[in-house]
């Protein structure tokens, strides 16, 4: 673990210990992978602004997120199959997040289903949902994430229909994997990726197993979930998902001012400015590059999160001083579980915490809350 220092350290552990078909399925983004270049490359060009001799003794990095106290200004991210990454996924994931105090988000499509999770951290914790043609399946599972605690709903509204990533295709990946010769003979070579999942309490979409009659084998199931998408989902649905649920309401998935607007109309709390991690919309711009209009925009109305591309420290920081309230951490993360399990998930925290700590620390800067456009260079 010593010399693992940075998340990219992670993604190439992770790369050699989980099978192919669901490593490719994280790293990759959709189509040409536009977008998903486009949300690093873009990051990466804005620079920070070095100041010097400012006391910076009496840092802290702690916020609230979504009117929650969380010690790091970033979440982890909604992901599919994170328990395919490694056995018990999301619980290892969950768990990491609650010793780092900061919210964890569970996935609809997860390996462990909400009663998994909340069992075995017996903490709440976020849950994302994707509403689908089944309105009776959504309502059901908003009770059960209420009944499992979880006070804070994030909805995925950028996922209508699935923008297709070819790697995924090519590597015949479904849960569980394809029984391809050549799957056969990789997971061979991932001994301890294989015994984590021998040794996982599910191996299939644990939040819709047992909860959709006649649809008992998982190969039914994964047929379900691909006929579940709806492209006539619009707002009036998420005014429904509104009324019925009581509790905090994150929208994922804007990308443009307009919608950014209506949905602080509609009442949410808080949105997500997000292209699903370069995943749908390939040719859609950055993230980053679309944040300082949106939280214009919006001003104080809602809160403004982000992710796509935080890879670094100085990531998140250059996130929030475009305007962002707090991040969403996605593939970082995902790598970790890879690469080691529960401990690689507090190391990319762990990553992500000490480089913003000293990215603030170089650029004058004390509290989440003194973070602002002012630390960015002008370019011209
Ligand atoms: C492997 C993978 C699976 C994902 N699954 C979901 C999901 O189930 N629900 C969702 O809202 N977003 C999902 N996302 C999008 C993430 O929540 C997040 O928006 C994205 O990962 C951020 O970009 P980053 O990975 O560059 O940090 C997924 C992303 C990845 C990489």
């Amino acid at each position: 673990m010593k010399s693992v220092t940075n998340i990219a350290d992670l993604r190439g552990l992770a790369r050699r210990r989980v099978p192919r078909a669901f490593f490719d399925y994280a790293d990759s983004g959709s189509y040409e992978e536009e977008t998903l270049r486009a949300n690093r490359a873009d990051l990466q060009k804005l620079k920070l602004r070095q100041r010097v001799l400012v006391d910076v003794s009496k840092r802290s990095l702690a916020t609230t997120i979504a009117g929650q106290p969380s010690a790091l200004p970033f979440a982890l991210a909604p992901i599919g199959f994170t328990g395919m990454q490694h056995g018990n996924g999301e619980i290892l994931a969950a768990e990491a997040a609650h010793a780092a105090g900061i919210p964890y988000t569970l996935s609809t499509m997860s390996i462990c289903s909400i009663e998994q999770v909340a069992e075995a951290t017996g903490r709440p914790f976020w849950f994302q949902l994707y509403v689908i043609r089944d309105r009776e399946f959504t309502k059901d599972i908003l009770s059960r994430a209420r009944a499992a605690k979880c006070d804070t709903l994030v909805l995925t509204v950028d996922l209508q229909l699935l923008g297709q990533r070819h790697r995924d295709v090519k590597n015949g990946m479904t849960v569980p994997p394809e029984l391809r010769i050549k799957n056969i003979i990789d997971i061979g070579t991932k001994p301890a990726w294989l015994w984590s999942i021998l040794n996982a309490k599910s191996w299939t979409f644990g939040n819709l197993a047992g909860h959709v009659k006649g649809m008992e084998k998982i190969n039914q199931l994964a047929q379900w979930t691909n006929q579940q998408f709806d492209p006539a989902l619009n707002w009036k649905d998420v005014e429904w998902i509104k009324s019925i649920w009581p509790g905090k309401l994150i929208i994922k998935g804007i990308l443009d001012a307009d919608d950014a607007r209506t949905a602080v109309k509609l009442g949410a709390d808080a949105i997500v400015v997000s292209n699903h991690g370069g995943r749908q919309l390939d040719g859609a711009p950055s993230s980053i590059s679309m944040l300082p209009g949106i939280a214009d925009a919006v001003g104080n109305d809602i809160e403004v999160l982000f992710d796509g591309g935080i890879r670094t420290g100085a990531d998140i920081l250059r996130a929030l001083a475009l305007g962002a309230h707090a991040c969403l951490i996605g593939r970082a993360y995902v790598y970790g579980l890879g690469a080691l399990g529960g401990p690689g998930v507090a190391k990319a925290i762990d990553i992500l915490r000490k480089e913003l700590d000293i990215a603030m620390a170089l650029t004058g800067t004390n509290s989440i809350a003194e973070i602002g456009p002012h630390l960015i260079v002008e370019q011209k």
